[in-house]
């Protein structure tokens, strides 16, 4: 990351384009984000025409501080203040009842707001001489994977945005845990993160309920999303080189994400190699799908790594990525699994 130094002058200048209603692209500590004042209409509706995005999906508000929640929430629910204290600054954004004055168009006319403070320094800085919230979804078009540098901000929206911040590759690597913290009595996940069912479980003395059902009503929450050109195909480590060959028999061009090498793999296989640990495998997840694409591959094989922390919020992606979606069972096919 550039100095601090470095990056001051960036930051006000960023912070002033974003007072006269245009867009920066920032990093997080999960993804990029696209952002703009969530209070300036206009600039709000610019993130939706640059992205490609249906004017009822509704963005996330960024704060400098869990203080700023109640110029956006109209209640805060014990609970919420809780996971707020245990993991902000960081990757969870909590969904409330949000304020009257908040506009529809960062809630998708929801009588809901999402709000998080994310967890990188030159996020924290803009969020600081900002001074407001920032409305921010990930800087991709709408249904494609999201950035995890600012190289990666460029390519997709290139002259649209006119100021991007490098902060680096983001650290964690995939959108944030998002939890449904309107009732304190019905709280869920909407969408798996780095901010695991255990973790705030541990905070919160219950069992969240997981991203069931109730996931449908993030309108983001498609079946398809963070999709590669590739078409993705779910795999098991042991079948993997017998699928890679049958796509090859078919004449197209195949690559595998795995974190090992199957034996009899065919030579022409590309290989995008993750790693072995869970968190690292989160951080390069949609570099490797971004791979995938300047590789021209054209059937992406993915292994699904263990349910187990993070690894379950990769697999939502994977799932999502191969147009599976995820109702919280198993009501996909991973190919080779079902023998
Ligand atoms: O890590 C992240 O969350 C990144 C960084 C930039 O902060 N942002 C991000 O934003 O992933 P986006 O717009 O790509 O995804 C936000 C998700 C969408 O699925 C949206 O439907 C959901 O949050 N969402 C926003 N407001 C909501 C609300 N009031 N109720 C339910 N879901 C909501
Ligand atoms: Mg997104």
């Amino acid at each position: 990351m550039n100095g601090q130094r470095t990056v001051a002058p960036l930051v006000n200048q960023a912070a002033a384009a974003l007072r006269s209603g245009r867009l920066v692209a920032f990093p997080t500590e999960t993804v990029y984000g696209l952002g703009a004042d969530a209070r300036n209409l206009d600039a709000v509706a610019q993130i939706f025409a640059v992205k490609g995005r249906p004017a009822d999906h509704p963005l996330i508000v960024h704060l400098a501080d869990a203080a700023q929640l109640t110029d956006w929430a109209q209640e805060v629910p014990e609970a919420a203040w809780q996971l707020a204290k245990a993991f902000w600054p960081g990757p969870l954004t909590l969904i409330l009842p949000r304020r009257s004055g908040v506009p529809d168009a960062v809630t998708g006319g929801l009588d809901t707001v999402a709000l998080r403070v994310p967890n990188h320094p030159v996020a924290l800085a803009l969020l600081t001489a900002f001074g407001g919230g920032i409305a921010a979804p990930s800087a991709n078009r709408y249904g494609r994977v999201s950035p995890t540098t600012a190289e990666h901000v460029r390519e997709e929206l290139g002259t649209q945005v006119e100021m991007v911040l490098d902060g680096g590759p983001c650290f964690v690597g995939i959108e944030s845990t998002i939890v449904d913290a309107t009732k304190a009595s019905s709280l869920c996940i909407l969408r798996p993160g780095a901010i695991t069912t255990e973790a705030l479980r541990r905070v919160l003395g219950t069992a969240l309920r997981p991203a069931g059902q109730d996931a449908l009503r993030s309108p983001g929450r498609k079946l398809s999303h963070y999709a590669p050109c590739a078409r993705v195909v779910l795999v098991s480590q042991d079948d993997a080189a017998h699928e890679a060959a049958r796509w090859l028999d078919q004449g197209l061009r195949v690559g595998l994400l795995s974190a090992r090498r199957p034996a009899g793999l065919p030579e022409s296989v590309m290989c995008l190699h993750l790693p072995e640990s869970l968190m690292q495998q989160a951080r390069a997840l949609y570099q490797g799908l971004r791979q995938a694409d300047h590789l021209n591959v054209q059937v992406l094989l993915a292994v699904l790594p263990a349910d187990t922390g993070i690894g379950h919020a990769i697999r939502d992606r994977l799932l999502r990525a191969a147009g599976l979606g995820d109702d919280g069972s198993s009501h996909f096919q991973v190919i080779g699994s079902a023998r």
